[in-house]
């Protein structure tokens, strides 16, 4: 169906990837992702389209309607997928966008790849979006499409969101043909960012590296007025306390805690396994203070989950070997026969199951050296109904601004972390409930909904 949907999102993934058996069946699956997590309920519930990959390379699937949605598959093929996703998207703009934790690998074949997907992405959602309809984009994949869209469709409303950090100036000037990702991103109407500042860096570089005249929340460009504040994003609270209240969930907490060793207090890790979660330092952090007797194996004991990611990308194999060597470590100095320091799973889990686990930790780690926002963060506070257990987070995730009575730290520091993590074992529980409660409250007041809601609403205004 041509130009017929009010609100159209256009985001890298659809909300289900293709998964493909061993025996060549095909069939659907929740893709990984903080992004899906947040948009999914919203476009649900506006009927509206999702422009995005299937997750495998090759033609497109037909368009189809699943879950009050309708979703309008992009192909990639191989090569595109090595070069605009794998490439552009993940070895250049992921690194540099989070500080160059890695270095950025600068690609001419892989940027004339992006600007291609790019278009086609504009395309199918020129080809979805309703007569003056409201179009978003999101995240860093997708820079260019905004202006793209506008050349295409000037009579839609456009916004963008990006999940991940935005750089300081001077990191953003290392990229080749910068300008065009500025010109891609001021096509849109609304520019939403994690962070004020990120808001501030942007504005700041269309001064810079376009001559305009940056305000405080907004540029004027093209005779369009461009608005860029912050939206931190959320979670589906609802969705987590609900599950958090169901019984066979919490039977299942007190199953694995069971199964972990009673008495042994637990630590828990749940990221991407990207090297942009610090979850080497957060090990190595562990690893000391089982050498140096501060904790033992008989008393705590870490799960560590680890979901697959990127696996393609060469830093990302690289990451996976030196995790698992590590744990291999810690566990062959300090495990015993039926009882290990780290339990390591690489694998994707189901909602149940994630909350099932974050009920049963006593600490949660969240140690990124730089996050957009961190969501695992978020829904670990959502989760915990009783007020109990202990945060420790980075002060590098997004957000470290909204829950600011977790034990923060600076992931980059392995004593820090171990000063943290002490801490927050010796915490007693009433420490742990004046911690927990205001980051519950500041949760629960501040969820998904509201995000979605003010970010279209800022769009609506900023659109007239
Ligand atoms: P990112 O967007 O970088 O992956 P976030 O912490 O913002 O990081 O979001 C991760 C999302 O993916 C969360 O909603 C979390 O519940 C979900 N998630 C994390 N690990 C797993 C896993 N192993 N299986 C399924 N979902 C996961
Ligand atoms: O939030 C950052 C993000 O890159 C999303 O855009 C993406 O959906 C998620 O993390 C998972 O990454 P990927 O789609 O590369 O598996």
């Amino acid at each position: 169906m041509n130009q017929s949907y009010e609100f159209v999102v256009v985001a890298n993934r659809l909300p289900v990837d293709e998964v493909v058996d061993d025996d060549g069946s095909r069939s659907w699956a929740r893709s990984p992702g903080g992004l899906v997590s947040a948009l999914q309920p919203i476009v649900r519930s506006h009927g509206g389209a999702w422009v995005g990959w299937t997750g495998q390379p090759g033609d497109a699937p037909e368009p189809f309607d699943t879950d009050g949605m309708h979703l309008h598959p992009v192909g990639l093929s191989a090569d595109d997928v090595d070069r605009y996703y794998e490439g552009q998207s993940n070895a250049t703009i992921w690194p540099l966008f989070h500080d160059a934790v890695e270095q950025p690998t600068h690609r001419r074949p892989w940027r004339q790849a992006y600007e291609a997907v790019n278009r086609r992405f504009a395309e199918a959602a020129a080809h979805l979006a309703a007569p003056a309809g409201t179009v978003w984009i999101h995240d860093y994949q997708l820079m260019l499409v905004p202006a793209m869209l506008r050349e295409l469709r000037p009579d839609l409303r456009i916004g963008f969101f990006l999940h991940i950090p935005f750089p300081p100036v001077e990191l953003f000037m290392q990229l080749p043909r910068r300008g065009d990702l500025l010109r891609g991103l001021l096509g849109a109407d609304l520019v939403g960012f994690q962070r004020p500042l990120a808001a501030q860096n942007f504005l700041q570089l269309t001064g810079r590296l376009l001559g305009l005249d940056p305000q405080e929340q907004h540029v004027v460009y093209d005779g369009r007025v461009v608005t860029a504040r912050a939206f931190p994003i959320s979670i589906d609270v609802g969705e987590v306390e609900k599950l958090a209240a169901d019984p066979a969930v919490q039977a299942e907490a007190r199953r694995m805690r069971t199964e972990l060793g009673g008495d042994r207090r637990m630590l828990l890790g749940v990221d991407r396994l990207d090297y942009t979660k610090g979850i080497e330092q957060r090990l190595e952090a562990y690893g000391e203070l089982l050498a140096d007797g501060t904790v033992s194996n008989d008393d705590v004991v870490l799960v560590q989950v680890a979901t697959p990611s990127r696996m393609r990308v060469l830093e990302y194999q690289e990451l996976r070997a030196r995790v698992e060597r590590e744990v291999g470590r810690i566990n062959g100095e300090y495990g015993a026969v039926g009882q290990v320091p780290v339990h390591y799973l690489f694998q994707s889990m189901n909602r149940a199951e994630l909350v099932a686990l974050y009920l049963a930790a006593d600490i949660m780690l969240i140690t990124p050296l730089r996050d957009g926002m961190n969501l695992v963060a978020k829904e670990y506070v959502a989760a915990r109904l009783d007020d109990q257990g202990a945060l420790v987070l980075s002060e590098f995730a997004g957000a470290a601004a909204e829950l600011d009575t977790a034990f923060q730290v600076n992931p980059h520091d392995v004593e820090d972390i171990k000063r943290a993590l002490t801490d927050a074992l010796h915490a007693d529980t009433s420490e742990l409930a004046e911690r927990m409660r205001p980051m519950r409250n500041q949760v629960r007041e501040n969820d998904i909904d509201k995000w979605a809601h003010d970010f279209l609403g800022a769009l609506t205004i900023a659109s007239r």
